[in-house]
């Protein structure tokens, strides 16, 4: 019997049912089991997981994250227990070079990684970013599809050969891990492929990394190529290798464990699968997967920490502003609800009637320790580490405040009250702000034209405006863009209460673009329309800091400075 006793024990402890025998076999255990399969359930083999939320995740579209931002993910990964963070791209921008950098001083236990093209410049500005990190990567990449190497590249097989092996063995000589990647390795031609992993083994790579980058693969034929790399490689056993999968047609997570069924060693994936275009394979899928299926995925263990997929899972929707959808795997809200009656009898009866996993097993804390207007900030910095947030003492002691008052306007604070609180407080960052919301009055009605005064505080003054609009928001946006004569697009507007209550607070969420770049704005209070304003005052201070900084960038490299 290889049903996951972990699992077994947490329901039944947690279960108001005693549980009884198991009913059903798992599915492995009833087909012929081949001699290999014998074998592999004997040792145990370590998977690496590589975690590029930071990184890939970033590239999705409006899920870019700032400095502040990057190092609240990047501390939750740390606590998943993660083994390699992908930091970013150091050589992208000064801003990115400073993210991966400040996240190689901060991570102590998880390997730290940054991105670089095939080229010196690349890989020198990489190891300047990691090299203080405890145990540094410098993760570099060359495609090697005929398509990426006609067209993009302008290079011919021989060339990208030639420049993937000197590329790894300069790497090679700063720093002793090294990952190489070989782009768009799915549509590679095979025989070229393993000529490619070879030399750049041979020349120092540590990992090589074989991505599905277009979201191309089929999860049989994916891993009948890993197994033919691992036959056909002769010194494939000096590094670790790995698989990069995109979701194009929804096979991110199946590709990688048929990968990693085969002989894979790293799998590289995000939180909630964000990434580039449709995203990458999600990590909380496949080490859930690792785990609930262990009969199936023989031997197989990774180190990560299962308790803190939700709070990582929350920490990430929270900072890029993107949720995930209600039917999620994992980590979806209704990943755990039994909503049908047939279902809840079943749970009753026994809970493993329907669940496979429990919601402890990823975080989902049963407590239900109501937080009101009697507790003590110990219960509320307790709440918080639950939930994923972190925060320093002063902005404890800010958020507490915020607390109580909302615990004197409403009986119960829920999870989602906290939450949200802990994102206002983000954004209600006033100090470091060019703008800081004051206070609006409005006139709104259905027999009234929509008008509002808003008063903002600008590099210290107090300023204040008024205007018409479809509605008390649009009035109060147009107010604000008076006042500071801006012209941008409003986007995703989005409101939505943070409980099911009428005394409920209001959160909103926006994105602004201008001149083609994105702004994600959110705010949080209890009045919907100071949400939306505070969510447009962030925005904005987003692309004010953004043109500060480009301006300053440009000086800086005018100097000679920098990069
Ligand atoms: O998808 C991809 O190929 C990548 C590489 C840079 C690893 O993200
Ligand atoms: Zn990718």
């Amino acid at each position: 019997m290889v049903f996951n006793r972990s699992d077994t024990e947490q329901m039944a402890s947690a279960g108001s049912q005693q549980r009884g025998p198991l009913l059903y076999k798992p599915l492995f255990e009833s087909k012929a089991v081949s001699t290999r399969e014998k074998e592999k359930t004997m040792s145990t083999r370590k998977i690496t997981i590589f975690d590029t939320t930071l990184r890939d995740g970033e590239q999705s579209p409006g899920c870019s994250m700032k400095l502040h931002d990057k190092l609240l993910v990047a501390g939750n990964l740390e606590a998943l227990k993660v083994d390699v963070i992908e930091a970013g791209f150091a050589i992208a921008s000064p801003g990115d070079f400073e993210s991966v950098q400040a996240i190689a001083r901060q991570v102590k236990t998880s390997s730290v990684a940054s991105l670089a093209r095939a080229l010196k410049g690349d890989i020198d500005q990489a190891w300047a970013a990691v090299r203080d990190a405890v145990n540094p990567r410098i993760h570099t990449f060359l495609a090697t599809s005929p398509v990426h190497m006609q067209f993009k590249l302008r290079m011919s097989p021989e060339q990208v050969l030639e420049q993937a092996t000197s590329m790894v063995r300069y790497a090679r000589s700063l720093c002793p891990n090294i990952q190489f990647s070989l782009e768009d390795y799915t549509r590679t031609e095979e025989e070229f492929s393993w000529r490619v992993i070879e030399a750049v083994i041979a020349a120092g790579a540590t990992t090589v990394n074989l991505p599905d980058t277009v979201g191309y693969a089929i999860p049989e034929e994916f891993g009948a190529r890993i197994a033919r790399v691992m036959e056909h490689v002769p010194n494939v056993d000096k590094a670790t290798i790995a698989v990069h999968c995109h979701n194009d047609l929804g096979l991110a997570v199946a590709n990688t464990l048929a990968a990693l069924r085969a002989g894979a060693g790293q799998a590289e994936c995000t939180i909630n699968g964000i990434g580039e275009r449709a995203g990458n394979a999600a990590l909380e899928e496949i080490v859930m997967a690792l785990r609930t299926r262990k009969d199936f995925f023989a031997g197989m263990q990774c180190d990560v920490d299962t308790t803190r997929i939700i709070s990582t899972s929350r920490c990430v929707c929270s900072v890029t502003g993107s949720r995930v959808q209600n039917n999620k795997a994992i980590v979806g809200q209704n990943a755990f609800a039994h909503e049908s009656g047939i279902h809840q009898h079943g749970m009753l009866a026994n809970r493993e009637t329907y669940e496979i996993m429990t919601p402890e097993s990823v975080g989902l804390s049963q407590s239900q320790m109501v937080l009101g207007k009697h507790s003590g900030k110990h219960a509320l910095k307790d709440r918080l580490e639950q939930l994923g947030i972190m925060l320093s003492e002063a902005h404890l002691q800010e958020l507490f405040g915020r607390f109580k008052d909302l615990a004197d306007a409403k009986k119960v604070v829920t999870d989602a009250d906290i939450e949200a609180l802990a994102r206002g407080l983000e954004m209600r960052n006033d100090a470091q702000q060019k703008l800081v919301f004051e206070r609006f009055l409005t006139t709104t009605g259905n027999t009234t034209a929509d008008v509002s005064t808003v008063r903002l505080c600008v590099d210290g003054n107090s300023i204040e405006d008024v205007a018409m609009g479809n509605g008390p928001i649009e009035a109060s946006f147009n107010a604000i863009n008076k006042m500071l004569n801006l012209h941008v697009t409003v986007e995703n507007f989005s409101v939505s209460a943070v409980t099911a209550n009428v005394d409920a607070q209001g959160e909103c969420d926006l994105r602004i673009r201008h001149n083609n770049k994105v702004y994600l704005g959110r705010g949080v209070a209890q009045d919907i329309i100071e949400a939306a304003i505070r969510a447009y005052v962030h925005a904005l201070n987003g692309l004010l800091e953004d043109e500060q900084r480009m301006t300053v960038n440009a000086s800086v490299m005018a100097a000679g400075g920098l990069v």
